[in-house]
């Protein structure tokens, strides 16, 4: 009796939890509306399931207790019974798995007039590439990172000359564009999130990982690593500043290119 109700107590719990809960999702601030409602449909459907087969639980704890004179039916197949059940799960799980297929396919298949950008994860920290005026980023190995080359792009591929770099700082990005994120790892496994842009995706060792997006927000974001990669993993934190495309040429402007840096350092090294 004693459980029955404290299961009952679970069940009411858990639905004034999640409807009251003052945690919720981040304002969205992209054009992934159908991740959250993926989300939605999941949280729907298992949660009609646990209520149902708690409630269940508990309805059986109070209808068949020990009473004198009363016995146990031994039923040792009910074939009808276990129809409803395996249909009605594999319609659930497939209901649930079956929205996740459509938005992975629409998370991959990248819009041809998305802009590149690259995301580089290291130990602890985010660095960023844009393509410069040709709209290409160079090629880029991490055997070639240096201290004057951060990103470890080949400076043989002339289409990396004019790239910009930025190490270590704000990523800007223009409001209403959609984006291409290809992501690269400099040492171990990282994940770039950003909460409001419901996209989130992990960073590979020699390989380019890529999603797109469409920020559809002003504002400024934070980034996560979503992938355990040390003691700093907590604190591998950066933003991301979507702007106007005005304020966005503005930023853009202030930004180095490859070949600048690379001079820059040569010029140091010049230097008494
Ligand atoms: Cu990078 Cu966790």
């Amino acid at each position: 009796m004693l459980i029955a109700a404290v299961l009952v107590l679970i069940v009411l719990g858990s639905l004034l939890f999640h409807f009251l809960s003052p945690w919720w999702w981040t304002p969205i601030a992209s054009n992934w509306g159908y991740i959250d409602t993926t989300l939605v449909v999941t949280f729907w459907i298992t949660g009609a399931v646990f209520t149902a087969v708690v409630l269940f639980v508990a309805y059986c704890l109070l209808r068949f207790r020990h009473r004198p004179g009363h016995r146990a039916a031994y039923e040792p197949e009910n074939r009808r019974l276990e129809l409803v059940l395996t249909v009605g799960t594999a319609v659930g799980v497939a209901a649930m798995l079956a929205p996740g297929l459509v938005v992975w396919a629409q998370f991959v298949q990248v819009p041809d007039d998305a802009a590149e950008v690259e995301v580089v994860g290291q130990q602890w920290q985010w660095s960023y590439r844009l393509p410069g005026e040709d709209g290409r980023l160079g090629r880029a190995d991490t055997r070639l990172i240096t201290p004057e080359n951060p990103l470890g792009i080949s400076p043989h591929d002339p289409s990396g000359q004019d790239d910009v770099i930025v190490e270590a700082a704000n990523l800007h990005l223009p409001v209403g564009k959609p984006v291409k994120v290809l992501l690269r790892s400099v040492d171990v496994l990282h994940d770039f999130y950003v909460p409001e842009f419901r996209a989130k995706m992990d960073m590979i060792p020699g390989a380019v990982t890529y999603f797109w997006f469409t920020p559809t927000q002003t504002g400024t974001f934070e980034i996560l690593c979503a992938e355990l990669c040390g003691v700093g993993h907590s604190f591998m934190r950066g933003f991301v500043v979507v702007d106007t495309e005005q304020d966005y040429q503005a930023w853009l402007g202030q930004q180095t290119s490859f070949a600048s840096l690379a001079a820059g350092s040569a010029r140091a090294d010049a230097a008494p």
